[in-house]
């Protein structure tokens, strides 16, 4: 949406993928620190966002405000966010555009206005909305002209920048709307740490098969099924992938490294989930690969497209490209399979007409690779591996591993 905010994918932490309920203001603190002093701030990641849990049992019983957990978050929330700004970062909260959240804490449905004043009045820069206990009204404001539109204006009202975070699962196809009201909506339920594999409400694409606790949808699920949609996604709106579970120990950093490259030049917002105080360098590597976080924040916001997918017997192979803002070419060879595998990157696959990919010689920088040497307008640009023409053939692929490649026109 046009509100002047996420004009690239927004990066951040948010407490559920490891924390889920168990969390308090010192949980949040504590990995708001962490992001400072690991380098993550540095690196570029700003909204530190408390997800469900962090409510009283109730509202307040004459005004009707939100209150928090007074055990789990005894000095407020608004003291919570003044800290996080203090540490030069946003801060970013939860709520359900339904009677309860999917944990049942109060939700926002009837009490948009009242909710979205008092975020504001907190300091709150980052709203993600859920979509669990809906009372039967649909998300979609075709339909109805309320649920996520009713929060969208009344957040507009607060006349505090902040960013709207559509989580309805990708119901009622919902990339094809949501873009008039908020800045990112996520394409499917809940991303769970596993590479391959998937339960059947993965995606969500009705209220009927969607209960919100128990998704399994892995990571290359979410990538293939978001295939179909990346044209959806541009600045003020982004295809949301769900967040990350870098670091949460449950896939190899092959994988990883998989996850987030896709996740980044599909141009989703890059959330982390992982417990950063105890996060290894080799997880905080993975999340820190410059190159791979400036593609994602290219101003152009474009994603990157299929251009094919190779079937085998177990998984596939995939190469995607995408166009950056000076001109240059991303692309992502992608192994699903278990075993190694080998691929070819023919320029003629490059969508981009001017200059002609089959004619242009190309400096190729392979992006996981690192060097230490600045090599491109300040960005470590991963390792200069020569020019080419045609083609960059026989690259090689460990199992589950992809390998991003930057394409600069000679
Ligand atoms: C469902 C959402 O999809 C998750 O990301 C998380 O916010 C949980 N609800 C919290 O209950």
């Amino acid at each position: 949406v046009e509100n002047g905010l996420a004009r690239t994918p927004p990066l951040g932490w948010n407490s559920w993928n490891w924390f889920a309920c168990d969390i308090s203001e010192e949980t949040i603190l504590s990995a708001a620190r962490a992001i400072v002093s690991t380098g993550l701030k540095d690196a570029g990641y700003e909204y530190v966002i408390i997800d469900d849990c962090w409510h009283a049992p109730a509202r307040d019983p004459i005004t009707k405000e939100p209150l928090a957990n007074p055990v789990t978050f005894p000095s407020g929330i608004k003291s919570v966010a003044d800290k996080v700004h203090d540490l030069g970062l946003k801060f970013g909260i939860y709520s359900d555009a339904g009677s309860e959240t999917c944990a049942r804490r109060f939700g926002s449905l009837g009490y948009e206005q009242i909710d979205a004043k008092t975020y504001a009045s907190w300091g709150v820069d980052y709203l993600k909305y859920d979509n669990c206990n809906n009372e039967g009204f649909s998300g979609n404001e075709s339909i109805s002209s309320w649920r996520f539109s009713q929060m969208a204006k009344a957040l507009n009202e607060t006349g505090r920048p902040i960013v709207y975070a559509m989580c309805n699962w990708g119901e009622d196809h919902s990339w094809t709307w949501a873009g008039k009201l908020a800045n990112s909506w996520r394409m499917s339920g809940d991303i769970s740490d596993m590479f391959t594999g998937y339960s059947k409400d993965c995606p969500c694409t009705s209220l009927l098969n969607c209960t919100t606790f128990g998704h399994h949808c892995s990571a290359t699920r979410i990538i293939d099924w978001t295939a179909y949609m990346v044209n959806y996604a541009g600045p003020g709106g982004w295809n949301d992938l769900d967040m990350l579970e870098v670091g949460n120990g449950n896939m190899t950093n092959d994988e990883y490294v998989t996850h987030f490259s896709m996740w980044a030049l599909l141009k989703s917002p890059l959330i982390l989930g992982n417990y950063l105080t105890k996060m290894t360098p080799d997880i905080l590597d993975i999340i820190t690969n410059d190159a791979i976080i400036a593609v994602n924040q290219d101003p152009l916001g474009a994603s990157i497209k299929r251009s094919w997918k190779r079937l085998l017997e177990e998984g596939d192979v995939q190469m995607w490209t995408g166009p950056l803002a000076d001109g240059s070419t991303v692309v992502a060879l992608m192994n699903t399979s278990p075993d190694p595998q080998t691929a070819t990157i023919s320029f003629k696959d490059i969508p981009s007409k001017s200059p002609n990919p089959e004619t242009t010689t190309f400096r190729a920088f392979d992006l996981w690779q690192r060097s230490s040497e600045l090599t491109r307008s300040g960005t470590r640009w991963g390792l200069d591996i020569g020019l080419f023409q045609g083609q960059i053939s026989d690259i090689t692929l460990k199992r589950h591993q992809t390998k991003v490649f930057m394409l600069v026109p000679q």
